[in-house]
């Protein structure tokens, strides 16, 4: 039985979701983190429908979708035509800032839940712009209305909504999120040098985190009022590695049109050691967005298809924890690892 995927965003993260599922669509595994969850190899998965508002992308095949502007991930791989035609999505008042000039195709919650249906989805997986909360929201009780799993690799915080958790776990349905946490991206890289330095005793005075990238996604987030809502999420994440205050900050500082999909953090960390001696580190690190998101996007779709087949909903704290930054319970992530891996990794 393959695991049904729907998408509601077809940027960047999902055409290398896409692309990824190609790739991994025979036995050579290259690249990928881990080739069994839960007893589900990436063939299993299967992308059974696709929302987006997007006047360039909307009514387009799927495989043709995913490379439509403004999307700039690379092509890794040949698409063969899907049977995926991208449908309008809900968009409520906030579309995010890179599409306030556009005539979006929209389409009603309802439309949303019967297509989900339709196409038998197990799972819907939120990968709208930043910014769009209540859109998030109506993604999920669209969602939960056709009876699917949902998964929130948005910041927009679905979790700390209590109506909507419960309605969720009323209905035994798995809600998973919040914005998801990169394989080797700013954030993980961010919280495993912090934890470094605590393990080796250095007293963390002051860190920062500023990225710069491209895309519509780092567009978006350079407005303001996003930049504060990622910046808070990514700087709760980071300080969970600490078991003291310290002054910190992470979150994206600029737009840089022709980087494409890539992105460059800077960091900062400032502590001290023996005789109060001063201890600084600077480090950047480049990393292509779309790509980083691929493995660990893999892994939680088939951790939570699992989860709900097998009827162990109680585990999905461990998937939040492991795959996103801002999990309801969050913990530091070496120890979030260890508890996903003994649930899922075969
Ligand atoms: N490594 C990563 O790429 C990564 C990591 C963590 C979180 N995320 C989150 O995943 C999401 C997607 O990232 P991306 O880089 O693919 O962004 P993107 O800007 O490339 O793509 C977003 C897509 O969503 C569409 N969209 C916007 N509003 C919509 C709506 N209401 N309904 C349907 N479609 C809508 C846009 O048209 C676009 O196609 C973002 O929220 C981002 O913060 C990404």
């Amino acid at each position: 039985m393959p695991i049904k995927v729907a998408l509601a965003g077809v940027g960047n993260c999902a055409s290398v979701f896409v692309q990824g599922l190609k790739f991994y669509s025979g036995d050579d595994y290259k690249g990928l983190w881990h080739s069994n969850i839960g007893g589900f190899r990436p063939r299993d998965v299967q992308v059974v429908a696709a929302f987006d508002v997007a006047p360039s992308k909307v009514g387009l095949e799927l495989s043709k979708a995913v490379f439509a502007p403004p999307n700039v991930a690379r092509r890794y791989v040949p698409l063969s035509k899907s049977r995926v035609t991208v449908e309008p999505g809900i968009s409520k008042s906030d579309p995010a800032p890179h599409l306030r000039d556009s005539k979006l195709v929209r389409s009603g919650s309802e439309e949303v839940s019967k297509k989900l249906e339709e196409a038998e989805a197990d799972i819907l997986v939120n990968m709208i712009s930043s910014g769009s909360a209540a859109s998030s929201e109506e993604y999920a009780r669209a969602a939960l209305k056709a009876g699917c799993g949902y998964i929130n690799c948005t910041p927009s915080l679905v979790l700390r909504n209590n109506k909507i958790v419960a309605d969720f776990q009323r209905a035994k349905l798995p809600l998973i999120g919040d914005d998801l946490m990169s394989q080797f991206g700013g954030t993980v890289f961010h919280k495993g040098l912090l934890g470094l330095l605590v393990k080796r005793g250095v007293k963390i005075s002051k860190s920062y985190q500023l990225d710069v990238g491209g895309g519509s996604e780092t567009q978006n987030t350079i407005s303001e009022d996003i930049k504060m809502a990622k910046r808070d999420v990514k700087t709760g994440s980071v300080v969970t590695e600490v078991p003291y205050k310290f002054e910190t900050i992470a979150g994206t500082t600029d737009f840089v049109d022709y980087m494409g999909n890539d992105r460059t953090s800077y960091f900062w960390f400032e502590g001290s050691s023996f005789l109060d001696s001063g201890i600084s580190v600077d480090v950047y690190l480049r990393s292509s967005d779309g790509a980083n998101a691929g493995n660990v996007l893999l892994d939680v779709v088939r951790a939570t298809y699992r989860a709900m087949k097998i009827g162990k909903l109680g585990t999905m704290g461990e998937i939040c924890a492991y795959g996103f930054k801002s999990p309801l319970k969050p913990v530091p992530f070496e120890e979030a690892y260890t508890k996903f891996a003994a649930l899922y990794v075969r």
